[in-house]
C-alpha cells in the first residue's frame, strides 16, 4: 500500500508491517534472535558492506526495529512526505531509529550532530533526564547547553544573536512538566536563518496531535515508552528526520558504538502499542479536558497548567500547531506541597508513579520525583514550584476519575 496517502488510523496499524521472512504471519512475530545467519560467506560479506540487504546482528538492527522505525517514521513524515513529493522533490524521505529509550535516543542525536567545544541553544523547561544529561554529562564531552528561559520567540531569538556559533536548537512542546508551548514553525525559521537545525521533542503530543518535521523541524525525537508504546510495558525511544544522510551516519553509528538498540520484544510491544495510537489520544483528551474543567472549578485547587485553556500564555501557538492539547495538566493546590503530599497519598484509584501517557491515570510530584536532581535554581527558572502536582490523564471512566479526586481532595 501506498503509505504516504492513506489516513492515521490506517498508518498506525499497518505502516511497516508484513516484514519478509515473516512467513505471512497475521500479526508480525517477535525476532527474539541476537544474531542472524547468513547463507554462504559471500553474501555476509556483501551485507556487511551494505551490498545486499541483510540483518547482522541486534544491536545494528533487527526486523522488529525495522517495522517500529517504518511505523513511526510514516506517522511523523505522513503529511510532509506527501506534499513534498506533490512539489516534485521525489526523493524526499523521512527515516526513523529506534533506540533503548528516550535518552538514548536524545543523547545519541545530539552528539552524532555536534562536535566537542560546540554549545547549542535549549528551552530551560525540559524533562528532567535531558536537563541532567545537557548539563551534566555533555559537559564533560564540552557540549554546553544555553539555557533560553521563556518559550517565546524573542528569548529564542536573543540567545541566538548572543551564541553565533550554537550548532542547533532543542525544544520540547508541551514541554515537561510546565507544559510550555514553543512555536515549532518560528524556532525552525529561527535555526534555519542561522544555519542551525531544529531538534522537538514529540513525546507529550505524539505525532497525532502534532507532527513538527511539517512545520520546519529538523529531528523529532520521543520517549517511546510514553504515549507511543502506550500500555506501560516497554522503555523505548526514537527520532525521525528527513536528514537520511546524517541519520544513517552520525546517529546509527552512536547506536552501533554506545549501544543504545531496543531489543525485540520491546520493539514489537511497542509496536503493537502503536497501532491504537489514534483512539487512545482521543480519549486521552476527553478525559483531560473534563478534569481540567473538574480541577479549575475546585476550591482546593489554585494553579491549573494546560496547553487548551485560553489563559494559557501561549495558547494561540498551541491551537496553531496541535491538533487537541494531549493528556498531560499540571496544577498547584491551595494548601501548597503538604496538600499535594495529602493528595497523591490519598488517591485510590490513580497511581502514585513516574512516567506518563499509559492507559491508566498517573500522578506525580515533579519536585521529589522526576526533576528532583535539577539544582533548585534550575527548577525555579523553570518555573516548577515545590508544590506542582503532573497528572497523566489515562483512559478509565471519568466519572471514577472524578470520584477518586473527590474522595483524595476531601482529605486535603
Ligand atoms: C518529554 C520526555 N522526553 C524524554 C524522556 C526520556 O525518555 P526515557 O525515559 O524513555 O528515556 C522523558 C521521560 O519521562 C520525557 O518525559
Amino acid at each position: 500500500m501506498s503509505h504516504t496517502k492513506a489516513g492515521f488510523n490506517t498508518l498506525s496499524i499497518h505502516a511497516g508491517e508484513c516484514h519478509p521472512g515473516s512467513e505471512y504471519a497475521h500479526v508480525n512475530p517477535i525476532f527474539q534472535s541476537s544474531t542472524y545467519s547468513f547463507p554462504n560467506i559471500e553474501n555476509g560479506g556483501k551485507v556487511f558492506k551494505g551490498e545486499e540487504f541483510g540483518y547482522i546482528y541486534s544491536r545494528v538492527g533487527n526486523p522488529n526495529m525495522t517495522v517500529l522505525e517504518n511505523k513511526i517514521a510514516a506517522l511523523e513524515g505522513s503529511g510532509i512526505t506527501e506534499k513534498r513529493h506533490a512539489e516534485g522533490d521525489k526523493d524526499f524521505q523521512v527515516v526513523g531509529l529506534s533506540f533503548s529509550s528516550g535518552m538514548a535516543a536524545i543523547s545519541s542525536t545530539l552528539m552524532g550532530l555536534l562536535e566537542p567545544g560546540d554549545t547549542f541553544i535549549a528551552q530551560t523547561s525540559l524533562y528532567g533526564g535531558t536537563i541532567d544529561l545537557f548539563n551534566n554529562t555533555f559537559t564533560k564531552y564540552k557540549l554546553t547547553a544555553i539555557w533560553v528561559n521563556d518559550g517565546d520567540v524573542a528569548s529564542f531569538e536573543k540567545a541566538v544573536q548572543d551564541n553565533p556559533k550554537a550548532k542547533l536548537i532543542y525544544i520540547e512542546t508541551p514541554g515537561n512538566p510546565m507544559l510550555t508551548i514553543v512555536d515549532i514553525e518560528a524556532i525552525a525559521k529561527l535555526a534555519h536563518d542561522h544555519n542551525m537545525v531544529l531538534i522537538v521533542d514529540n513525546t507529550f503530543a505524539t505525532p497525532y496531535l502534532q507532527r513538527p518535521l511539517e512545520l520546519g523541524a529538523d529531528y523529532v525525537i520521543h520517549s517511546m515508552t510514553k504515549y507511543i508504546g502506550g500500555h506501560g510495558t516497554s522503555v523505548g525511544g526514537m527520532v525521525v528526520s528527513p536528514h537520511s544522510e546524517i541519520m544513517y551516519t552520525e546517529i546509527i553509528e552512536n547506536r552501533h558504538h554506545i549501544g543504545g538498540n531496543p531489543g525485540p520484544m520491546d520493539s514489537w510491544l511497542i509496536n503493537m502499542g502503536v497501532k491504537t495510537l489514534p483512539l487512545r489520544m482521543d480519549k486521552h483528551c476527553d478525559n483531560t479536558e473534563v478534569l481540567v474543567d473538574y480541577l479549575l472549578n475546585h476550591p482546593k485547587v489554585g494553579l491549573v497548567l494546560f496547553p487548551g485553556l485560553k489563559n494559557h500564555p501561549n495558547y494561540e501557538i498551541a491551537k496553531k500547531q496541535m491538533s487537541r492539547y494531549g493528556g498531560m495538566i499540571s496544577f498547584e493546590l491551595k494548601g501548597g506541597l503538604k496538600a499535594g503530599a495529602i493528595l497523591m497519598d490519598s488517591v485510590k484509584l490513580m497511581t502514585l508513579a513516574v512516567s506518563l501517557g499509559a492507559i491508566d491515570t498517573l500522578i506525580q510530584h515533579p519536585a521529589s520525583l522526576t526533576h528532583s536532581n535539577i539544582p533548585k535554581e534550575h527548577r525555579e527558572k523553570a518555573g516548577i514550584t515545590d508544590g506542582l502536582v503532573r497528572l497523566s490523564v489515562g483512559l478509565e471512566n471519568i466519572e471514577d476519575l472524578i470520584a477518586d479526586f473527590d474522595q483524595a481532595l476531601a482529605k486535603v
